[in-house]
């Protein structure tokens, strides 16, 4: 199959959360094999276009109308051997700024990428089978295949994944006049409770939804989660589907990761008692044997900080010890900063992000705390258990999926849950942890080695992704 992907980031050249995780991840699995023919197209932003580490070569350069604009596209490739073609789309007025999105006109910069990547496609002469694109920023492409390139891609079928339908891409009414350069027939598909809605579009154009876990697709037919489209999305009935998403075990692998002092395995697993001791230290945590919970977050309110400010005296009286890693809203910031200030030694804030730190952290806590009010699949409950630490989380989205309650009776199950977003709840699975890791400590290691053991690589989602593909062409 030849299948064309197109996003707003991906990792290694640019990533702002999780989405940036799937892009790099998704495409390298499906090329894997060698059967398929996988392209990946993003903006060539600043931080990628100044990067040498990318060479790179300019194939050609076009122009394209958004209305009255007329705007430059020059497509460049990665020069790589290995994995997908990936295909950058540079316009300097566009996407040399620093960062990536928050800008007023991103309404314009990603429909005139979505636009732009039609045309690149058309030109290269690729004619995949499949487009499949991700989120808002990618939203318009079913839209414009179908008003103004089927002629060169007859029979293209459209992919559309949600990674959080949070973020629709909401632009005033007058957006479609101004910007989209549609002819008159596409302004009820684009409309959307007095807006133009890019997300809404997609759901109805794309041959098939899809969203990052199982759950969160059972969800999103709810208005408490679904941020004012569930109608829309319960419409397209067996049409939206959830795949759950992995990790790539070759980033996140315990046993060869560089910033740990000693990498290990369910089978060396004393190694990741020497990681806790240089957590400790590294942090200027007591040496204790109390277990180290811990959470790498944006300290956002849907990430559950509210609920984790709610307890975090109580939990403090506990015997344990704390660690936060991550930026975010101020007054979190500020909440958090001053509580471990009270508590040296026992609550470390780390405010900023840095990946070998996020490593260690990983690495050498024993329960992971993700209070998450909703999570379309969650990552770090996933790179948790891989590195054998054991997830407290809501039982919300993709955390229900992946994080099965644990019987201690019977040995089944992941992690500790709760079902509603309450700080009490949540405080009352920490205790039930805590009173596990106290109280059973053989079977608490088991717990762990067994969460490190389960296979969470790509392997199974692109096979269910490619399956998915092949149901509709
Ligand atoms: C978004 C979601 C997160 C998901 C990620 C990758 O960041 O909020 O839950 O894991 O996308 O799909």
């Amino acid at each position: 199959m030849r299948i064309a992907m197109i996003a707003s980031e991906a990792a290694p050249f640019v990533k702002t959360g999780g989405l940036g995780d799937v892009l790099q991840a998704l495409p390298a699995e499906l090329a894997r094999s060698g059967e398929h023919e996988i392209s990946l197209f993003l903006p060539y932003y600043k931080s990628i276009k100044y990067n040498p580490a990318h060479e790179v070569e300019l194939l050609t350069s076009f122009t394209i109308n958004l209305t009255w604009r007329q705007q430059y596209v020059g497509l460049f490739r990665l020069m790589q051997e290995q994995g997908p073609a990936v295909y950058f789309l540079d316009n300097e007025y566009y996407f040399c700024r620093d960062g990536l999105y928050g800008f007023y006109d991103d309404g314009e910069r990603f429909a005139y990428f979505s636009k732009a990547v039609l045309a690149a496609i058309n030109w290269l002469e690729l004619r995949p089978e499949i487009l499949h694109c991700h989120d808002w920023q990618t939203a318009l492409v079913p839209v414009y295949l179908d008003a103004e390139f089927r002629h060169c891609l007859p029979d293209a079928k459209t992919v559309f994944t949600i990674h959080n339908v949070e973020y629709q891409g909401k632009m005033g009414a007058e957006f479609f006049n101004e910007v989209l350069g549609l002819d008159d027939c596409w302004r009820g598909v684009c409309a959307y409770d007095g807006c133009v809605n890019f997300m809404k579009a997609a759901i109805l154009k794309a041959d098939l939804v899809t969203t990052v876990s199982e759950n969160y697709a059972v969800e999103l037919r709810y208005p408490y989660f679904a941020h004012g489209l569930s109608g829309i999305l319960a419409a397209k009935g067996d049409r939206l589907k959830g795949i759950t998403n992995g990790i790539d075990t070759e980033v996140y692998n315990p046993g060869a990761d560089a910033a740990l002092v000693q990498p290990f395995t369910a089978e060396t697993f004393a190694g990741k008692q020497v990681c806790k001791r240089a957590l400790q230290k590294e942090l200027g945590l007591a040496q204790t044997d109390a277990p180290i919970l811990s959470m790498v977050t944006r300290l956002a309110s849907h990430k559950g900080i509210d609920l984790l400010c709610y307890i975090l005296r109580r939990l403090l009286e506990r015997d344990l010890e704390l660690v936060i890693v991550g930026t975010g809203e101020a007054k979190y910031e500020h909440a958090l900063l001053s509580v471990a200030n009270e508590y040296p030694g026992k609550f470390s804030m780390n405010l900023r992000f840095d990946s070998a730190l996020a490593s260690r952290v990983y690495a050498g806590s024993d329960m992971y705390l993700m209070p998450s009010k909703s999570e379309p699949c969650g990552l770090s409950q996933l790179i948790a258990m891989h590195y054998g630490t054991v997830p407290i989380v809501n039982a919300t989205g993709g955390l229900r999926d992946t994080v099965p309650p644990y019987n201690a009776e019977t040995g089944e199950g992941r992690g500790y849950t709760f079902q509603s977003y309450n700080g009490d709840d949540f405080l009352g699975a920490i205790d039930r942890a805590l009173s596990d890791y106290y109280g059973t400590p053989e079977a608490w290691a088991k717990l762990a080695k067994s969460d490190m053991s389960v296979d969470f690589s790509w392997t199974q989602p692109a096979k269910k992704y490619i399956a998915l593909y092949q149901s509709l062409i």
